[in-house]
């Protein structure tokens, strides 16, 4: 990082002349330096809206492809209401957090009960709807409408922390307050410059907001931040006073939690053993092995499937990090001797179960049989 000269850095400025410049340099630099991604091509709320649910907690590389495809399969609200929700799980298979995957067809119907499927406009019922909370509607209502709606995330609390120099927890009321307030002031900021031309809806909004997200992604980064490069540099308090580092001062997480699984990989006649996750638990109505998780009260042992298996020798190990646990699922090939009914249990083809949805750890076993059976 340069070292902070005082000559290239302006003296303490009041925030209320900071904005108006901060507004300016940001669009401008995104005019020059916004990617080029798909969901940026489109004003569609609808497309906007899905993009903004999978972007949440994944990278958007990851995300492209998943939304390409989403797209070509649900290109409309209506097509998302109608879908089967098998269908919806698949396409969602591999982002976690399927409770999103649920979430978006059940606001999706409430679209097409409540308004026949145009997709809400106002930032009041946007946010009405189910999954969507203060920051994802803000997305929808600036990108697609161009209306000045704040947006705060991990970036964007980066971006701000670091440029006013807020030493705050970003996590407390206080301070997160604030920093909504300082999203909405540059956000309005940006709605009362002149509109440009050409667009008839404008993008000031819109790109003000694109704006704060892309610098956090690709220079107000979390580890080595790109300060020379930076649009805001002469603006940013943290880079004047070398506290760059200590910005956002969020607290440190806990320690994540090891837990291990067991999973049986049983075969007879080319057909494999699995089983659906009930409603109402993590990883809902997913597909996986027949597993147990080893807990120190010794649940594996008193396992019933556990009891009945034989013969099980290691297939694979699967590491796999969700939330703040670290899993380690150990897949066995076993058999079951000459009982094939196990309750809740289906026997199917390694191409019948690849139309199915995984969770992430089981879809690597089905990824290793399906390697190993072509
Ligand atoms: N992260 C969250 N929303 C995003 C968007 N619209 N583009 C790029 N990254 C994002």
């Amino acid at each position: 990082m340069r070292p902070a000269t005082k000559s290239k850095i302006k003296n303490e400025m009041p925030v209320a002349e900071m904005l108006p410049m901060l507004v300016s340099q940001m669009l401008k630099w995104f005019s020059e330096n916004a990617r080029d991604l798909p969901w940026r091509r489109t004003r569609d709320p609808y497309a906007i809206w899905i993009s903004e649910i999978m972007l949440q907690q994944t990278q958007v590389k990851t995300v492209i492809p998943y939304w390409e495809r989403w797209m070509r399969e649900l290109p409309t609200v209506q097509a998302l209401s109608e879908a089967p929700p098998e269908k919806v799980l698949k396409l969602w298979e591999g982002l976690g957090y399927y409770s999103r995957a649920r979430n978006l067809q059940k606001a999706a119907q409430m679209v097409c009960e409540e308004s026949g499927g145009r997709f809400p406009i106002n930032f009041d019922e946007i946010i009405a709807l189910p999954g969507i909370g203060r920051y994802t509607a803000g997305a929808i209502s600036s990108i697609a409408f161009n209306q000045p709606t704040p947006i705060l995330d991990g970036n964007v609390i980066r971006v701000l922390t670091r440029i006013f120099g807020i030493s705050g927890n970003p996590r407390d009321q206080t301070t997160n307050e604030q920093l909504w307030k300082l999203a909405g002031a540059l956000v309005s900021m940006a709605d009362a410059k002149i509109s440009q031309k050409n667009t008839s809806l404008g993008t000031n909004c819109s790109f003000l907001n694109q704006s704060l997200m892309e610098l956090g992604a690709l220079v107000c980064t979390p580890r080595l931040p790109k300060c020379a490069e930076c649009p805001a540099n002469e603006l940013c308090v943290a880079y004047r006073d070398n506290r760059i580092e200590e910005l956002p001062a969020l607290e440190k997480r806990s320690q994540p939690t090891k837990r291990r699984f067991v999973a049986f990989v049983v075969e007879k006649k080319g057909r494999f053993l699995v089983q659906q996750r009930p409603v109402k638990v993590v990883n809902a109505n997913l597909w996986e092995f027949p597993n147990v998780e080893l807990t120190a009260d010794h649940a594996f042992s008193s396992n019933e499937f556990f009891k009945i298996a034989t013969d099980a020798t290691p297939l694979c190990t699967i590491k796999h990090s969700i939330t703040r646990y670290r899993i380690t699922l150990d897949a066995f090939q076993a058999s079951l001797g000459d009982k094939n009914k196990v309750p809740g249990g289906q026997w199917l083809l390694v191409s019948e179960l690849q139309k199915l949805a995984f969770s992430s750890a089981h879809r690597q076993i089905l990824d290793r049989l399906a390697g190993e059976i072509k």
